[in-house]
């Protein structure tokens, strides 16, 4: 009996053998799709996306869609992995290891990139924006394309313009309706010549800080005040720290992603695709999320804190823009000049 069951597994065994290495002969196995999921994990390339912000905002939330979408896209031959908070570089560092090949991706706001391509300043001008639409119609048209490529030198490549909101103006001191009502305080500023001769137009005093210092700075009183997107001032929890908001709208937080160039260049041009697609879908998608993003945070904030907001009245808009308006004349150059009427006739 023994002796039956052992031959039994042996002639069974010799037969599996038989039926597997006939089969190697009728298929050709590089004929086999492959799996990319189990491919080898050398053969995959990975994209370091580095930024500042938290998860739960315009930016956050965009970096995550594109990394999805590029995993789809390419099948999982490229891995883009997010690293938000400014957990890996602040804004202050962040340009120069994406220019080392640190790090391969990174989308400050564009007002953090003006050192290296003065044009941008022009998006940076009070009140060039006149709504959501208007927005969309500058990143993604004509304009946005000429100003992407503009960005195409020091070892950076520009992507696309992502959006995340208009500016709003807090203090802790008083409220901001007047100009007159900025005269001696002082406001954290993104660095950007606009930005920090807006605010002394006001007779403020602006101050430099990284984005990872707002919170502190407000909360030790180093600054009274700050401008951000809504979605920055509620991520942050600025508005705790804050007595009076207005919404201005007075200027607009946008981003431009690049990319480090010879990372770009070492990829084929089929994958360069693929990332450029990913890029655009996710690009149409942040242009909706942002504008409801901001509308539900200010909310939010208006429901659950006791800062006072006051909406801007139009003839208040005037008075800020009466300030402002030396910083159109500042721009004398004919580019810059052909840049603003651009975006002021831009439907
Ligand atoms: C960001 O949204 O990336 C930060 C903007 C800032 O520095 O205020």
């Amino acid at each position: 009996m023994k002796w039956y069951i052992l031959s039994s597994c042996l002639i069974l065994s010799l037969l599996i053998i038989f039926v597997m290495n006939s089969t190697e002969v009728f298929f050709d196995r590089s004929k086999i799709p492959a799996d990319d999921e189990q491919k080898g994990l050398k053969d995959q390339v990975v994209i370091r996306f580095s930024h500042v912000v938290a998860e739960n905002t315009p930016k956050g939330l965009a970096a995550q869609k594109f990394a999805e979408l590029v995993q789809k896209k390419t099948h999982g031959k490229v891995r883009v992995e997010v690293y938000p908070n400014g957990i890996l570089y602040s804004d202050t560092d962040e340009l120069k290891a994406l220019q080392d090949g640190k790090i391969q991706m990174i989308a400050p706001s564009y007002s953090k990139l003006t050192d290296i391509v003065p044009s941008l300043e022009v998006l940076d001008l009070p009140f060039i924006f006149r709504d959501d639409r208007h927005v969309k119609a500058i990143f993604t048209g004509q304009v946005g394309r000429q100003l992407l490529g503009m960005v195409d030198q020091q070892q950076i490549k520009g992507m696309a313009f992502w959006s995340n909101g208009f500016k709003q103006m807090t203090s802790s001191q008083t409220p901001l309706i007047h100009p007159s009502d900025f005269k001696g305080q002082s406001f954290r500023v993104m660095p950007g010549k606009v930005i920090t001769e807006q605010f002394n137009l006001l007779h403020a005093k602006p101050v430099v800080t990284s984005f990872n210092e707002v919170y502190q700075s407000l909360e030790n009183h180093k600054v009274d005040g700050q401008e951000n997107s809504i979605s920055n001032i509620y991520s942050k929890r600025i508005y705790k720290l804050q007595k009076y908001m207005t919404i201005s709208n007075h200027g607009y937080l946008g981003y431009i992603v690049i990319i480090n160039q010879k990372f770009w260049k070492s990829l084929p041009p089929e994958i360069q695709d693929e990332i450029q697609n990913a890029m655009e879908e996710t690009t149409v998608w942040i242009l909706h999320e942002s504008t409801k993003m901001n509308t539900i945070q200010l909310k939010e904030i208006k429901d659950s804190s006791p800062i006072q907001i006051h909406s801007l009245s139009n003839d208040e808009k005037k008075e800020w823009m009466k300030v402002f308006h030396p910083l159109y004349r500042d721009f004398n150059d004919e580019k810059s000049n052909d840049l603003i009427k651009k975006i002021q006739n831009t439907k």
